[in-house]
């Protein structure tokens, strides 16, 4: 009996010794889970409830064309992949708030939201904070809206 006792405690001790990728994945969903729902869908960051934005100001996202051309430019094209993702029709795969968040908050979103994180191990680059003013991150979220909408790069005007 007692035999038995020891084989069934070692048995238990394997299972859950052979288990590691349960254990990370308990561990992502902990940290998930410090996260609330709005962060989980639309990031973390200064915006911490739903946008609603209006039509695209022209005069803003031509604005919003500068800042995107001397900080982001470097690193994002609009339909290629290049240091980072393609921008071009962000708008539509991520919500308005996300966009914000993101480009406020980049460090924060790469290290505790589950996007960010999967996108720092596509791209292995680390975006770092752009020092872009709340507004002028609202301007250049015009200007890929714009993009988006029209298909127009308001840079090349
Ligand atoms: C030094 C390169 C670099 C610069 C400069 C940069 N980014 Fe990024 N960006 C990245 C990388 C790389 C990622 C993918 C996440 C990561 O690895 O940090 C990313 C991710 C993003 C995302 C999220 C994409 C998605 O699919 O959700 C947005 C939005 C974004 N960047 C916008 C901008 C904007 C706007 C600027 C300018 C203010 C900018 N980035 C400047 C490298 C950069």
């Amino acid at each position: 009996m007692k035999r038995l006792l020891i084989l069934v405690a070692l048995l238990l001790f394997f299972s859950a010794c052979g288990n590691g990728d349960e254990a990370a994945e308990t561990a992502r969903d902990a940290a998930e889970a410090e996260l609330t729902e709005f962060e989980l869908q639309h990031g973390i960051g200064p915006i911490d409830e739903p946008l609603d934005l209006g039509d695209v100001q022209i005069e803003r996202a031509r604005a919003g064309a500068e800042y995107f051309d001397s900080r982001c430019a470097s690193c994002h094209r609009m339909e290629q992949r290049f240091v980072g993702p393609p921008v071009g029709n962000i708008t539509e795969s991520r919500s308005h708030e996300f966009v914000i968040n993101f480009i406020l908050n980049p460090e924060e979103m790469t290290q505790r939201h589950p996007v960010g994180q999967a996108l720092l191990q596509e791209y292995l680059t680390t975006m770092p904070y752009q020092n872009v003013t709340e507004d002028q991150a609202f301007e250049i979220l015009d200007f890929l809206r714009h993009y988006a909408d029209t298909g127009e790069d308001l840079r090349e005007q």
